[in-house]
């Protein structure tokens, strides 16, 4: 998709979903986002779309945002972790919307990724990650927007934030004004696969704005914005990826988990990475990162 590579199985047949937990060593309280072709899809899967969302959905898909909305009994326990929602997305690459179409049903997907890992943003990266187990892999070229869908829910009265993502949480509050954001209240519940410690590296990653290697540290790696970001002498550090050319949010995006994954085959001590502004896709990315950096 045009987030990250998803690995893919018919949504409303649990043998086949089960395939998936098993393959990523996902565990089955962390539910699935479905992935259907257009707009109208939706309805087979949902029992209402409240305004609010339904606005989203207009100026979003296709595009990376997920809903949570209310299911049909169709949609399968395993699916859901036997919530009452389900999360719903258009994706936003041709690629991905035709093999729905051809597939003829919704698609359940994940990111292609074993469980807890770093999210993959070429074909390459999935076969990294899955040597021998897959049959198939679609090469649809590296992913534009290179982080997750952002996750909406609806609580009746505003919309709530699951996980921010592709879509910034700035264009959403033009949309539909005050958004609530999961878990920070005890009203509005957390979304169960927002696990403290994901999108992860081996190699141990701290975020930081100033730390620099210390005598007793060999061999560190730096992930920043941009090289015009103080306070960095670069001649410190082992390894240095730039995440863009000038501090664009979007281009950090689209290069933070190949980055992270190219640090990571360095055998460093340590990953520092620079914190980003949280606005726009920087709220995306400094959650990946701090996931990416909990132990
Ligand atoms: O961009 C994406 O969303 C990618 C591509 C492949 O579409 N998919 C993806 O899926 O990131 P995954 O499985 O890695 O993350 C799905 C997350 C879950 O961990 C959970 O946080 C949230 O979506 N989610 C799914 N169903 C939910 C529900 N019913 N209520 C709240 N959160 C839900
Ligand atoms: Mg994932």
């Amino acid at each position: 998709t045009e987030t990250v590579y998803g690995l893919a199985a018919n949504a409303l047949d649990s043998v086949a979903v089960a395939k998936i937990f098993e393959l990523k060593g996902r565990p089955t309280f962390d539910p699935l986002i479905v992935h259907v072709a257009k707009r109208d899809d939706l309805l087979n899967l949902v029992t209402e779309d409240p305004r609010p969302i339904k606005r989203l959905i207009d100026r979003f898909w296709p595009g990376p945002l997920s809903v949570v909305l209310p299911r049909l009994s169709l949609v399968p326990d395993l699916v859901t972790s036997g919530l009452p929602s389900v999360a719903v997305r258009c994706p936003d690459h041709p690629v991905a919307r035709r093999l729905i179409e051809e597939a003829g049903v919704p698609l359940a997907a994940p990111s292609a990724n074993r469980f807890g890992r770093i999210s993959p943003t070429t074909a390459e990266h999935v076969r990294e990650q899955f040597p021998e187990a897959l049959a198939t892999i679609l090469d649809g070229g590296p992913c534009e927007v290179g982080v997750e869908s952002t996750v909406v829910g609806f609580d009746g009265t505003h919309v709530i934030l699951y996980r921010p993502g592709g879509i910034t949480l700035e264009a959403i509050a033009e949309e539909v004004g005050e958004i609530k954001v999961a878990g920070t209240d005890d009203k509005t519940p957390s979304s169960p696969g927002q696990l403290t410690q994901h999108y992860a590296p081996r190699t141990p990653m701290i975020i930081s704005a100033e730390r620099l290697p210390k005598a007793d540290e060999n061999r560190v790696g730096l992930l920043a914005l941009a090289k015009s970001e103080p306070p960095t002498d670069p001649s410190a550090f082992a390894e240095i990826e730039f995440l863009s050319q000038d501090g664009s949010l979007r281009e950090a995006a689209a290069n933070l988990f190949a980055a992270m994954r190219r640090l990571d085959e360095q055998d460093l001590d340590l990953i520092i990475a620079r914190p980003v502004p949280e606005r726009d896709l920087g709220l995306a990315i400094m959650d990946r990162l701090s996931r990416a950096s909990a132990r």
